[in-house]
């Protein structure tokens, strides 16, 4: 569990120190008040990445050089400094020459507002928050999923050179086959994995017999080398490969039908699904549950699925709450509360 955390130089926060408890945290106060950032350095202390951006130089608070994200997790002292020019993590006072150690810590799972673009938006997203979770199930998968962005990005910088060399293009073709195999096997796995947790939730949530099926459509067309090879021509026209995991695509089905034309309940409800299914897959296989990260979510919905929600959060689960009020909460508050402004 989580005990403390101090930021500094982070987002709207100077300096901020907090200490939370097991069970239920709540982080009260209006709009702008740096709730939401809270709940982010929580995740980047454990993840050392943030849900809401891709680079952390965003984190950095405006005119400075770069935050601090420290904290106590499971008795251990966890110190994360950030800028662009450099990263330094220490663990117990003992400075890290890689995550890897780091990342085996603790595990999390953040739910927000925003994650019905799960259901609504591009394929990006759905790949993101496959890998968010891959990353934490499978220790090996961030180097894979690394080496094959880094194969990508070689190879598609040679793809859009006015004069494409074939020898050195194709020089990518082994890391990019080689990482991008597992990248789709961990995906495959994880997506099978979920169905069925992510179903039960769904039901719990939704108190309906309404079935949930998630798909995996690989970009890779399921033979990777072949489907590269052959997209040779295709690849020098378009000057980008155009075959991989970084073309996978995620569907989910509501009894068989296309969510993308579900109604807004029902893709809110499939979302949580999705995050709750992450959190007990999390759970079975460390044996604790993630911690879990609330961001503002309970005003959205309604009292039927905020209390089906409430009671199908692991309640051994450490939570961070973040709200603009309480007047939502079922029974007046176990949990420590954090009043910001
Ligand atoms: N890098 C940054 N430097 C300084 N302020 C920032 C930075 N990023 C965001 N902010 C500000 O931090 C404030 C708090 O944001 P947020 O944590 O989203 O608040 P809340 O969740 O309470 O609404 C906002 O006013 C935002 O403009
Ligand atoms: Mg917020």
């Amino acid at each position: 569990m989580l005990t403390s955390l101090k930021v500094r130089h982070f987002r709207c926060f100077e300096q901020f120190e907090w200490e939370l408890e097991s069970g239920s945290n709540f982080i009260i106060g209006p709009n702008a008040h740096g709730k939401t950032s809270l709940l982010e350095a929580a995740c980047i202390l454990l993840r050392l990445q943030s849900p809401r951006v891709a680079s952390l130089a965003r984190v950095v608070q405006h005119e400075r050089r770069g935050f601090v994200v420290d904290g106590y997790f499971a008795q251990r002292h966890l110190q994360f400094y950030y800028s662009t020019q450099r990263k330094k993590l220490a663990l117990d006072s003992v400075e890290q020459t890689n995550s890897k150690d780091w990342l085996q810590l603790g595990r999390v799972v953040w739910f927000g507002n925003e994650d019905i673009e799960l259901a609504r938006g591009g394929a990006e997203k759905r790949r993101k928050f496959l890998d968010f979770i891959g990353t934490q199930r499978d220790a090996g998968y961030r180097t894979s999923l690394r080496a094959f962005e880094h194969a990508l990005r070689s190879r598609n910088h040679l793809l859009k050179q006015p004069s494409q060399r074939w020898r050195e293009i194709a020089a990518f073709d082994g890391p990019l086959l080689q990482h991008g195999d597992y990248v789709r096997t961990v995906r495959h796995g994880l997506l099978a994995e979920l169905q069925s947790d992510a179903d039960a939730a769904h039901f719990a949530i939704s108190g309906q017999r309404e079935s949930l099926r998630l798909e995996y459509v690989p970009g890779d067309q399921g033979d990777f080398a072949a489907a590269l090879a052959g997209a040779k021509v295709e690849d020098a026209r378009l000057r980008q490969t155009t075959i991989g995991p970084h073309r996978d695509e995620v569907r989910f089905f509501l009894n068989q039908l296309p969510a993308d034309d579900a109604s807004e309940g029902q893709q809110r409800t499939l979302v949580l699904a999705l995050k709750l299914g992450a959190t007990r897959l999390l759970e079975r296989h460390f044996g604790t549950p993630p911690l879990l990260l609330l961001d503002d979510i309970f005003g959205e919905l309604d009292p039927a699925r905020r209390n089906a929600l409430l009671a199908a959060l692991p309640p051994t689960a450490q939570k961070v709450i973040t709200t603009t009020h309480l007047d939502w909460m079922p029974e007046a508050g176990s949990g420590r509360v954090l009043k910001l402004g």
